[in-house]
Parts: C-alpha cells; structure tokens; sequence
C-alpha cells in the first residue's frame, strides 16, 4: 500500500498557509502538516533543523513571511531574518524533497506589466528585495519550486491579512478609500493559489511560475467590485491616480503571464470577478 506523503506548510496561521493546510482538498496521497509561528518559529535555526530531523517531511510548501510591505520597510533586518535567510535554511534542508516558495508580483517595477517568469526583477521596496533574495535562495536548487502570484483575497485566521478584509475593515470603520484606477494587479482567492500550489508541488514543477487571477484588474475596480456585494462599501470608493500619490515608490502594472501555470494545472485559473460571482 502506498504510504501518505506529508508536506509541511508553514505560515499555517496566515492567510494562503491557512488556505494550503486547512481549506483545499489535497493532491491524493498528500498530507499537510500545518506550521504556525506557535509550531515553529523559523528564524530559530536549531530549532527548524532539530524538528526537520525528527519530522522528516517528505516535502515543503514555504508560505510563511513577513508579507507586510510596511513592516519590511520599518524593520528591513527582521525581514531579511523572515523572508530570506529562513527560506534559505529551509530549502537548504529540503535539498532532496520538493519544496516550493511563495513569492510576489512585486519582484517586478510594474512598468510594463504582463510579466513572464524570465522577465528581469526590478523590486522598488525592502519586502520584494528580500522576496528576489529568497527566490535566488530557492532557485539555487533545480528542482525546487517558486510561485509568484499577486493580491490573494480571502479570510485569514487573523481576520486583517486579506486585502478585502482590510478593505471591508475600513468600510465598517466609516473610511472612504481612495483606490488607484491607474494601478493595475491580478487578483486571486488564496484558496486557488493554494489548490494550485499544491498540485505544481505534487505534479514536480520546479523554477518559477506564475499564479494568479487571469483579469487584469485596478485597485478601483478591485473596490468596485467588492463594493457591488458589500453594501456598507457603496460611496466609500473614490478613484485616484498615481500621479497624485507622494511616497514610496509604487509599481503600476505587475499583471503576471500565466501561461506557463496554465500548462502544468488540471483546472482553469479563474478571473477576480468571475471567481467572486461564483463564491457569493
Ligand atoms: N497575500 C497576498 O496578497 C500575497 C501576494 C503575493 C505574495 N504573497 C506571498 O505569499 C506568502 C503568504 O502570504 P500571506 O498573505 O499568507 O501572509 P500572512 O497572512 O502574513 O501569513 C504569513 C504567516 O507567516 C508567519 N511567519 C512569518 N515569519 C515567521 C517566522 N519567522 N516563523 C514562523 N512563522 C512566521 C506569520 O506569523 P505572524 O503573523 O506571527 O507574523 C504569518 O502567520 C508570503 O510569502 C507572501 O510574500 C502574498
């Protein structure tokens, strides 16, 4: 009888870790084995090795990060310590097992937009550098596996991790949000980048892919659509432009080619608001 491979998920309290170890029906004869923060704490080397050692997964998907852009840029030691150099231990001590990273849309400036995987990174902020240092980590090893994907909607244990709950938070806070209708992305339900992650790591997909939503879509239209089924959203959207924004640098168009996604999955990659007029 054939014995049940078990995955590790870290960032199993966050909101596409949750969606991996909790919400997807797995790859058969695949198990997770959910890694929050209160599991083990990835910046603790001998602590990860000793657990790698006694657990001996038979695979990795690497979903923990510090993903908050602010928070990369007021603490950039802290999200190397996060975001590169755990992912560098773990897919060092992954060498003979799958392992597959998330990774980010931001990798790119966002000046042209409808990047392919071999397009050249340019990342304009402390987290996306440290998201090109962790790819470069992984990509150290061939058969290893990284999946950039883009705004990822969905509810996280933590209830603020989803972009439409940060949206929907400041709806029920009485804030209007000025949305850029100049900045374009390619949103996805976190329970389809995990579906789709899980099945690249068991179909054996190795360097880089792209997943995400297949409409190309602005932040305004994003609150748009998401005020159409809120009610307590109506009248809180207003449009902005970039050219009226002075802060950090921004990247205007990280739509991401899925093609080569396309080729490896049994089910199409839905578009944003197909996908939501399908999940009322
Ligand atoms: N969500 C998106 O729209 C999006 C888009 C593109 C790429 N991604 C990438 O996808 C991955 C998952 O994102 P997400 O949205 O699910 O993030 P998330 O909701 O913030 O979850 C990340 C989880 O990782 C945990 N974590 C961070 N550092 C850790 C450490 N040193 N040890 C143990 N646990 C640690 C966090 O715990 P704490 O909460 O305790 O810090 C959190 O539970 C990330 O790599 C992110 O860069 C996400």
């Amino acid at each position: 009888m054939e014995t049940t491979k078990r995955c590790w998920v870290t960032g199993a309290a966050g909101l596409i870790g949750h969606a991996a170890a909790h919400a997807v029906p797995l790859p058969p004869g695949w198990a997770a084995v959910p890694l929050a923060r209160g599991d083990l704490e990835l910046a603790d080397g001998p602590a990860v090795a000793a657990r790698f050692r006694a657990d001996r997964p038979d695979a990795i998907l690497h979903c923990a990060a510090m993903s908050r852009s602010p928070d990369c840029q007021r603490d950039p030691v802290l999200a190397r310590s996060w975001n590169v150099e755990a992912t560098r231990r773990l897919a060092g001590l992954a060498a003979d097992i799958p392992f597959a990273l998330l990774s980010t849309d931001l990798v790119f400036d966002g000046k042209k937009g409808n990047y392919r995987e071999d397009d050249a990174v340019g990342p304009l902020s402390v987290y996306a550098e440290t998201k090109v240092e962790a790819e470069a980590a992984v990509r150290q090893n061939p058969r290893h596996l990284v999946v950039r994907t883009s705004l990822n909607h969905g509810h996280s244990p933590t209830g603020n991790r989803g972009f439409n709950e940060e949206i929907l938070a400041a709806w029920r806070a009485g804030r209007s949000l000025r949305l850029f209708a100049d900045e374009f992305r390619n949103p996805i339900a976190a329970v389809v980048t995990a579906r789709a992650v899980w099945e690249l790591l068991a179909r054996g997909a190795s360097g880089i892919v792209h997943v995400a939503g297949t409409e190309k879509l602005s932040r305004w239209e994003i609150g748009m659509a998401l005020a159409a089924r809120h009610p307590e959203g109506r009248g809180l959207v207003e449009a902005g432009r970039l050219s009226e924004y002075q802060g950090a640098p921004r990247a205007p168009d990280t739509t991401l080619d899925c093609t080569r996604a396309r080729a490896w999955l049994g089910f199409p990659l839905p578009g944003y608001r197909e996908w939501l007029a399908g999940n009322p």
